[in-house]
């Protein structure tokens, strides 16, 4: 079957009726017997880690006090947002979350002396962060949803918070945290699969969470994900990257921006990243349309290389884009197991940005185009070429929602509700 709901716009309309029906009455409880576990990977970020300073840390690198910890144990580092408050212990923030890339490795690592791990693997308790301000971030109301509708922590809902600073490599090269995840997860999936009666997973994702999940399955042979993957729906992702990481690596600032002090701000924090380069337009859905546009010289999905060394990076970071990052964006194919891509549209989203007078350093003035505010049209459009038209895909179904944001998806009630009703037929379908 291959559904393609964009072609029908209207029809969006008609479905919302129903849902609107059953939110002002009481939400149907099903069975948990009747219901297929979910797994949960949420957005970029969205994970929290905690560190350990071992004697090997070097506290002179960023401020002395930063070693206060050391030798001390477990503490949280991102999002410790108490401790982000602090002015004094920002820096010390920005410079344990740093990764760096070892040349005799062939990998990235954290810095010397800093240990790290994901906070509550397998649960979504260690979804978002401890700032009162972000209570509805990330995936917190959709988990409150699927609980509403008879899902039970533990028992047939799961979360894989992941070490979102880390990417995938393509084969031949080391991605030894990202090997781990998917090992994690994959254990993870096939515990949830034998504790359910052998029914197999919904994996659930948002925005960079789907990326992780594409690669994990890619990672995974086709009769695994057979047996253990009933559905993946993927939220909030499209086929080839986004632009709005183009201005914020220009100018310095994180994907994720608020007005309050921001670790990731540090530019030598989130560029440090191996998952800095990840989201970046791919050159086979962005084709030759410039992007950048700056007096002297225009820039395409096509140039990203030429654009990071003008915008700082080093010659080594660059060869990284390309011999490591570009080859897994390339790589972005159908998963082989039912799909449903689910996207806002009709949201304002950065689609060119030009530097008229200045340096790439400057604020340039962005041209808006479709998308979900992050994602543009064209990389969710995207979705229905490389995924829906790939003769191996048997089921893809893709479902834009209107005036949905690229956050407000997973935390606005209309949006919420049609994510939930998609997940319960993915769970009641038959192939
Ligand atoms: C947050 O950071 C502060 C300062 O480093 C530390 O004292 C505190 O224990 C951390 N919070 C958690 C939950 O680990
Ligand atoms: C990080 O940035 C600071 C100030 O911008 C600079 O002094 C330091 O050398 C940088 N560290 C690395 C490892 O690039
Ligand atoms: C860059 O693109 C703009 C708009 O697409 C075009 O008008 C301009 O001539 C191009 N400039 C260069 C240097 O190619
Ligand atoms: C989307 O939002 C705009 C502006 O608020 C509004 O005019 C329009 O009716 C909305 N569309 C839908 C489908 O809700």
């Amino acid at each position: 079957m291959h559904v393609q709901m964009h072609r029908f716009l209207p029809l969006l309309f008609f479905f919302s009726w129903p849902l609107i029906f059953l939110r002002d009455n009481h939400p149907p409880v099903h069975h948990a017997s009747d219901l297929h576990p979910i797994v949960l990977l949420p957005g970029h970020t969205c994970s929290q880690l905690r560190a350990q300073l071992t004697y090997e840390y070097d506290e002179t690198s960023a401020a002395p006090s930063c070693g206060a910890r050391k030798g001390k144990g477990w503490f949280r580092l991102w999002e410790n947002y108490t401790a982000l408050q602090d002015p004094a212990l920002v820096p010390c923030y920005a410079e344990q979350l740093r990764l760096v890339f070892d040349p005799v490795a062939g990998d990235y690592r954290n810095v010397k002396g800093v240990d790290t791990r994901v906070v509550s693997f397998g649960t979504t308790s260690g979804f978002g962060s401890d700032d009162p301000a972000q209570k509805n971030h990330c995936m917190r109301k959709l988990v409150g949803a699927l609980k509403g509708v008879g899902y039970k922590e533990g028992q047939n809902l799961f979360g894989a918070p992941y070490d979102f600073r880390y990417a995938p490599a393509p084969l031949g090269q080391d991605a030894r945290q990202f090997s781990y995840f998917v090992s994690s997860l994959r254990v993870l999936i096939e515990r949830a699969t034998e504790t359910n009666g052998n029914k197999p997973v919904i994996l659930v994702t948002h925005s960079y969470g789907g990326l992780t999940a594409m690669n994990f399955l890619n990672e995974n042979a086709l009769w695994w994900r057979e047996r253990y993957i009933k559905h993946f729906i993927m939220v909030s992702t499209g086929a080839g990257g986004i632009v709005a990481p183009l201005r914020n690596l220009a100018s310095g600032i994180s994907y994720c921006q608020s007005s309050r002090v921001d670790v990731l701000s540090f530019k030598n924090t989130s560029r440090s990243f191996a998952s800095v380069f990840s989201a970046l337009p791919s050159p086979k859905v962005f084709g030759n349309t410039p992007l950048v546009i700056t007096q002297a010289k225009n820039y395409s999905a096509y140039d990203i290389p030429e654009f990071l060394a003008a915008i700082g990076f080093s010659a080594d970071e660059v060869a990284r884009y390309k011999t490591r990052a570009l080859p897994v964006t390339l790589n972005f194919r159908a998963p082989g197991v039912p799909m449903t891509c689910i996207n806002g549209v009709g949201v304002p989203t950065v689609e060119k940005l030009v530097y008229r007078y200045g340096s790439l350093h400057s604020e340039p003035e962005v041209v808006y185009g479709d998308g979900d505010g992050a994602v543009n049209m064209v990389s969710i459009q995207a979705l229905d070429t490389v995924i829906g038209d790939d003769p191996d895909q048997d089921y893809y179904k893709s479902v834009l929602i209107p005036n949905a944001t690229h956050a407000g998806i997973l935390s606005d009630a209309f949006a919420v509700d049609r994510v939930v009703s998609e997940i319960l037929e993915a769970s009641r379908a038959i192939y």
